[in-house]
């Protein structure tokens, strides 16, 4: 942990890097809460290191040499979500074909991250809850409970309140999840960090080999300091492999830069959630044509590489191409 908490110097906590205190305070909340085994709910926007103080508050508890199990209650339905949260017997469903434990029996003596857990659906709630009271599980189709050891910590990109106020969340699990609350800070309100961070990733970038940056001209760093990074902390790193790729020589310039942080104005939800190509490929269909051509001679054919300097799928690429006669 840092010797001056507050002075402003970088300091280092489990892979996140920060200068602002606001992100010290933070460390120190890791740290203190990781003692306990009081329930951590972590709240930011995405990109801010959620995942990381997850890891960091288990590799500091006492259960550091348990497992570590993470599962995303926005990415699965309803019905599966169940089966990988509290397990499965044989044949509870179709497809069953063996028991399966769940996360909750394979975290045990160790920690379970429940990710985006606002996003659970109001009857799995319940159950949780039954889970957390009693610490056992009943799998999928099984009758007995099972006795579980895991302590929780779960995050969320929006606040649990408002959820509880709208119905979709259920104020006695909230209050079960959130014994400490930690907030993280977005990236554009962390003054310090964007250069920190610009750098920190410039060294790694320089450490995989390629090119060698040795410095960010004054533009550029204007500009990343200027974009607001709806994406924080992995948006500027995207942003930071994208302009390493696409310049050349030991300065990165302003050109180098994706279009939106070039520009100042983060791509929307709407592009982002679209399969159609984002918005930085021009508006113009020629400029569009070059920007493909571009990154496919970078790429050195290889579309894989060219649509993630594009930042965009290889079957939007594909697409593009297709559209825009290249293929
Ligand atoms: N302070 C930091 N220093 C260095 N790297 C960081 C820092 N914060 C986050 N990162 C990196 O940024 C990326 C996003 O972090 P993480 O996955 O922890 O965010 P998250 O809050 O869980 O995001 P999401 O809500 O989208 O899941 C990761 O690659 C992580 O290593
Ligand atoms: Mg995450």
């Amino acid at each position: 942990m840092p010797r001056n908490p507050d002075s402003g110097d970088p300091v280092v906590f489990h892979g996140m890097w920060t200068r602002c205190t606001a992100m010290k305070r933070v460390f120190r909340l890791v740290e203190r809460a990781a003692r306990s085994e009081a329930a951590v709910l972590l709240r930011g926007e995405t990109g801010t290191g959620k995942e990381l103080a997850a890891i960091a508050l288990h590799r500091l508890s006492p259960r550091a040499s348990g497992p570590f199990r993470a599962i995303n209650c926005a990415a699965l339905p309803a019905t599966l979500l169940e089966s990988e949260l509290f397990g499965h017997v044989r044949g509870a469903f179709t497809g069953a074909v063996r028991d399966h434990p769940g996360v909750f029996r394979s975290a045990s003596g160790g920690t379970l991250f429940l990710d985006e857990v606002a996003e659970m659906p109001l009857d799995l709630q319940a159950k949780l809850l039954r889970v957390l009271e009693t610490r056992t599980v009943v799998p999928v189709g099984g009758r007995d409970p099972i006795r579980v050891d895991v302590r929780i910590v779960s995050a969320t990109h929006t606040g649990l309140r408002a959820a509880v106020a709208a119905g979709r969340f259920r104020a006695d699990l909230m209050y079960r999840l959130r014994v400490v609350p930690i907030f993280l800070p977005a990236l554009r309100e962390r003054p310090g960090d964007v250069a920190l961070l610009t750098d920190r990733f410039i060294e790694e970038l320089n450490a995989r080999g390629g090119r060698r940056v040795r410095r960010v001209s004054p533009h550029a760093r204007r500009l990343l300091d200027r974009y607001p990074w709806p994406g924080n902390v992995r948006e500027l790193r995207n942003a930071l492999e994208y302009a390493y790729v696409m310049g050349d020589g030991e300065t990165l310039r302003p050109d180098d830069l994706p279009p939106e942080v070039a520009v100042g104005t983060p791509e929307t939800e709407e592009i982002h959630a679209e399969p159609a190509p984002p918005g930085q490929l021009g508006a113009s269909p020629s400029s569009e044509a070059d920007l493909v051509r571009d990154a496919l001679r970078r790429a050195q054919g290889s579309r894989g590489l060219a649509a993630r300097l594009l930042g965009i799928s290889r079957v939007t690429l594909w697409r593009r191409m297709r559209a825009l006669g290249l293929s």
